[in-house]
């Protein structure tokens, strides 16, 4: 496997990884002038500092523009290119969220928040729970094209912001930050965090012409655009919220197992209920790894399993 999934959204508290590179990246921009104590408001965002950004964060985002846009057909399904065109999304540079939420907000009622990286699980649900989407700023530089272990500006603009003008998809999210504050006070944010993962971030949908992505991990990787759809490695199981729940996941390599779903109106129908029962239910059952096939799913492939990583799962 040469290279891995690019800036996962943090989806809960089960990325301990992460933990402090909110302070470290705010460090860092205070550091380089960036920012300062005035412009971070109480609730993580800031302005979107347009004038901050150099040719060259620019030239990034037209080059990733690019390659994906050309990467994504026949891969990414209509809901996502319909976004993206009724966005009117900049190809050459980076958005101002300002113009992106002229859109956004006649569509849906979603707004784009600028934020300096990852924020707190508790303010990241709240601004979803109020059809906020917090997006880091700051563009990637160009030696990590490919490779980024925190979401940039165009993980969260390019791939998470065209499929908020789908109605359907744009209530998952609202419903999914609700969920999250919930989940937080009954201690299940590790089990709420894998829905986030492997729908959000890592999903893909049947389609009469196939299988297609909508996960932004996998739309904003070159790499993971190819394997997820064409690699016989991973397993491809059909949608089920009581599996995914139990599922761990991996957060430094391609994912071993990518959930299908048959509509946005399935996942967001199945995820309509109180899931306080179901995580007093799943808390009692033991976790599956990333990559194991249990005897009820829905099989649409058993992968291959090579080139799997040996370490770890999340
Ligand atoms: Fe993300």
């Amino acid at each position: 496997m040469d290279a891995t999934a690019t800036a996962p959204r943090q989806a809960g508290n089960a990325q301990a990884s992460f933990a402090g590179t909110l302070t470290d990246k705010l460090k860092e921009q205070f550091d380089a002038g960036l920012l300062s104590g005035q412009d971070l408001r109480a609730d993580f965002t800031i302005e979107q500092p347009l004038e901050r950004y150099t040719e060259t964060d620019h030239a990034v985002w037209r080059k990733l523009y690019e390659r994906q846009a050309s990467m994504l057909r026949g891969r990414v399904c209509n809901e996502f290119l319909q976004g993206l065109s009724t966005l009117g999304m900049d190809k050459e540079r980076v958005p101002s969220f300002a113009q992106l939420n002229e859109t956004l907000m006649r569509a849906t009622g979603w707004q784009v928040v600028a934020v300096p990286g990852l924020v707190p699980d508790a303010v990241f649900f709240e601004h979803l729970a109020n059809r906020r989407f917090p997006a880091s700023w700051w563009m990637r530089k160009p030696e990590q094209l490919d490779y980024l272990q925190e979401p940039d500006c165009f993980h969260d603009v390019f791939g998470h912001v065209p499929l908020l003008i789908n109605p359907v998809f744009a209530n998952y999210m609202e419903a999914y930050g609700k969920g999250g504050l919930k989940a937080a006070s009954l201690g299940a944010l590790d089990m709420l965090a894998r829905l986030y993962w492997y729908t959000v971030e890592f999903g893909l949908i049947r389609t009469p012409e196939g299988l297609r992505i909508y996960g932004a991990g996998i739309l904003s990787s070159q790499g993971e655009s190819v394997y997820s759809l064409d690699s016989a490695s991973p397993n491809r199981i059909g949608f089920d919220v009581r599996r995914i729940m139990r599922t761990r996941y991996r957060i430094d390599t391609f994912q071993k197992t990518y959930f299908v779903i048959d509509s946005f109106d399935q996942l967001f129908d199945a995820t309509r209920p109180d899931f306080a029962p179901l995580y007093d239910e799943l808390r009692a059952q033991p976790t599956l790894g990333a990559g194991d096939v249990a005897a009820a799913d829905l099989v649409l492939n058993r992968g291959n399993r090579e080139g799997w990583a040996d370490s770890d799962d999340v």
